[in-house]
């Protein structure tokens, strides 16, 4: 399976103007055949970026479980099917931190699989439970996996909590471990799952993530805002 570099690029940036700026520069990455480039954009840009990009692989930040209809403020996988949108984000710590929950996340899976979107399901551990050490980090993870429903082609996202935006990447040794329990935790029950690691991930430090057997790619936030840095995270060996 190809490796997969994700830019999530989260509330930024503030204008159509930079997101076309931002969007033209990710298209000029010249990426290597086996690596699959995805950016993240805000909703309100995926159609500008789709109608100029009709070949750049865009993903979603969330996804509403909701089918069309009487559902104020929901955007749900219709409409991002008819913008040719193939991933989504779903669960991200940025939003189990406002509410959402397990259950919520599962549907929200649920609906990307059968929309033929591929979900990238954020799960990871915040520092408390970090310091509590593996076997913790471990039922701390076993529990937000297991409310993943089944499926094949699934994401998995690690991203330990403290890790994101601090500039305090995780270990990559520790980080690979932590993605290889994952791989071997979900194999009986989901085929062909990539692991991504998603922390401070840097052009920098990627390639010490990249190296570790288990972690298939980067789920990007800071340094995606940067179509350089960003470049040489989807060139990093
Ligand atoms: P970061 O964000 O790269 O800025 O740490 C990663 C993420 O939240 O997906």
């Amino acid at each position: 399976m190809n490796r997969l570099i994700v830019g999530n690029w989260k509330h930024n940036p503030g204008t159509l103007a930079e997101a076309l700026a931002l969007a033209q520069g990710v298209v000029r990455i010249e990426a290597p055949e086996n690596v699959d480039v995805v950016a993240c954009p805000p909703l309100p840009y995926l159609s500008g970026i789709r109608a100029l990009h009709p070949d750049l692989p865009l993903g979603v930040q969330d996804v509403s479980s909701q089918p069309l209809g009487a559902h104020t403020g929901e955007v749900g996988t219709a409409i991002f099917k008819s913008l040719d949108i193939s991933y989504a984000i779903i669960g991200h710590s940025e939003r189990r931190v406002l509410g959402e929950t397990d259950e919520e996340i599962a549907a929200k899976v649920s609906a990307a699989l059968s929309a033929g979107i591929t979900p990238i399901v954020c799960i990871g551990e915040g520092r408390t439970v970090q310091e509590l050490g593996s076997d913790a980090v471990r039922a701390f993870l076993t529990k937000q996996l297991d409310a993943i429903p089944d499926g094949a082609g699934i994401v998995i996202a690690y991203e330990p909590i403290w890790a994101i935006g601090s500039g305090i990447a995780d270990d990559p040794e520790r980080a690979g471990t932590t993605a290889h329990f994952i791989a071997e935790y979900v194999a009986p029950r989901m085929q062909n799952v990539r692991v991504l690691y998603g922390g401070s991930a840097t052009a920098e430090n990627a390639s010490t993530f990249l190296e570790q057997d288990a972690i298939d790619g980067l789920l990007v936030g800071g340094a995606s805002l940067d179509a350089t840095k960003f470049a040489g995270i989807v060139h990093a060996r």
